[in-house]
């Protein structure tokens, strides 16, 4: 018996023989010698197959075997600079478990539609192999990044009676009856209510928006984190976004080179997160727009993806814009009190033109200013007596904000579109598989 091993653990092992678990990837070669490429989930590594080296049935078995069969692998490990991943199997013994041919997905180019209706293969390719470690990386990272910091994980429910984030891409469901019952938009609102339980709290999970448009950058279900601070100031939870960043870029550097070689990522667009991002008010970024020839911003609008685009595009580092015209932004937000026509908000826009990754604000703390918002905002005061008691019992200043994963993810791995960011992503027209 030699030992079993994985992919990423070759290097515990140069010189010894192991025994690798996993699927053919590819195979190339021809006559005595093949080189097949295996993977098993924590990467992928090239064997050599040498008639003579195994015997004749492992080796006809292997020719026959296609991509996606299913293997287990014994051989030497080499230590091989050329190698990708800088290891290389010297096979002795194989045993094919499942034989394949046919596997739908082979190395030429595919359509985006054909590789999404087939997800649930896709996920074997080496490109979202590498964008879902990543992934986790950085859910790993932020719940690190809180867990240090003294915030307590507590997460808001998935079903509300009420909006959070407007009343036009609400998904209504049968709860019982009920005559309200929506997929959550954001856990918010719950937040506040923790937070004034445990002081500093994350929630973390999946959110909702019945989004009908198509773009790269809307799904209709996302991952949010939104961490939410008792006594904080919009300024405090501004500077928590921008650690959190760095602190979580950092890690994927750190813990997930390879991949983000596997995806060609240009790393300079990494390391140079490193802080004080630039800030800027609404104001400023609305002269900067009404001044730009490509711009079809009007004054006193919210800022639409091709803004925030050339926004973006003048900094390498993220860009934190504060301080949003009250008409363009949410019921629950903080009249800034030296311009009652404006919040105290912040967007935090991604480089590259990825666009909006963070929204956040200081809260209303303020019963009577907070219900006047509620009466504006055409939102049913019933459903949201729970949330005036915060500020009916102990109301404090406390503010927080929202980071969509997957947008977060997009930007890191320096992909066009979202929707190779969520394992099994939901959009408009697409619920399959
Ligand atoms: O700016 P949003 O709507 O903010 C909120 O929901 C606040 N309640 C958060 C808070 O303060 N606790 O959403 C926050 C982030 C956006 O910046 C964006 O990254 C992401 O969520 N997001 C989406 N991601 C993918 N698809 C969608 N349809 C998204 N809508 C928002
Ligand atoms: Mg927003």
């Amino acid at each position: 018996m030699t030992t079993v091993t994985t992919i990423d653990r070759l290097g515990d092992h140069t010189g010894q023989t192991v025994t690798l678990r996993g699927w053919q990837h590819n195979r190339t070669g021809k006559g005595k010698m093949m080189f097949l490429t295996m993977r098993d989930g924590t990467g992928f590594v090239q064997c050599v197959v040498k008639k003579g080296n195994v015997d004749d049935a492992t080796f006809e078995a292997l020719s026959g075997a296609g991509q996606e069969s299913s293997m287990t692998l014994t051989g030497e490990v080499k230590a091989d600079d050329r190698a990708p991943g800088g290891f290389e199997i010297v096979a002795s013994a194989a045993e094919v478990l499942q034989s394949v041919q046919d596997y739908p997905i082979t190395p030429k180019e595919h359509g985006a539609d054909f590789l999404l209706s087939r997800r649930h293969l896709w996920l074997r390719s080496k490109r979202p192999w590498a964008v879902m470690r990543i992934r986790d990386a950085v859910i790993t990272a932020i719940r690190n990044f809180y867990d240090e910091r003294g915030f307590v994980c507590i997460d808001s429910p998935m079903f509300t009676p009420a909006a959070c984030e407007g009343t036009s891409n609400l998904f209504a469901v049968d709860y019982f009856g009920e005559e309200s019952a929506y997929l959550t938009q954001s856990g918010q609102l719950y937040a506040e209510a923790s937070a004034a339980a445990f002081g500093k709290v994350y929630c973390f999970g999946p959110t909702f928006r019945a989004e009908k448009s198509k773009t790269r950058r809307h799904l209709t279900e996302f991952w949010m984190l939104e961490p939410e601070v008792a006594f904080a100031d919009l300024d405090e939870v501004m500077q928590l976004a921008e650690d959190m960043i760095v602190y979580v870029v950092g890690q994927v550097l750190e813990r997930r080179k390879p991949e983000l070689e596997a995806l060609d990522r240009d790393l300079s667009k990494l390391t140079c997160i490193q802080g004080n991002f630039p800030r800027i008010t609404y104001k400023e970024a609305s002269k900067i727009l009404l001044e730009h020839p490509d711009s079809e911003f009007v004054a006193g609008d919210d800022f639409g993806a091709p803004d925030e685009t050339i926004l973006s595009a003048m900094h390498d580092q993220p860009v934190l814009i504060t301080n949003y015209p009250k008409s363009v932004k949410a019921f629950y937000m903080k009249e800034d009190p030296e311009d009652p026509s404006q919040v105290l908000c912040v967007d935090m826009i991604a480089p590259e033109g990825v666009g909006e990754i963070i929204g956040g604000s200081q809260r209303e703390e303020n019963m009577d200013k907070l219900q006047e918002a509620i009466d504006h905002h055409e939102l049913p005061m019933d459903e949201f007596q729970w949330y005036l008691d915060l500020r009916r019992f102990g109301s404090v200043p406390h503010s927080g904000f929202g980071l969509g994963l997957e947008r977060t993810v997009g930007w890191i791995c320096g992909l066009e579109h979202v929707r190779e960011t969520a394992p099994y992503p939901r959009m408009m027209g697409r619920i399959r598989p």
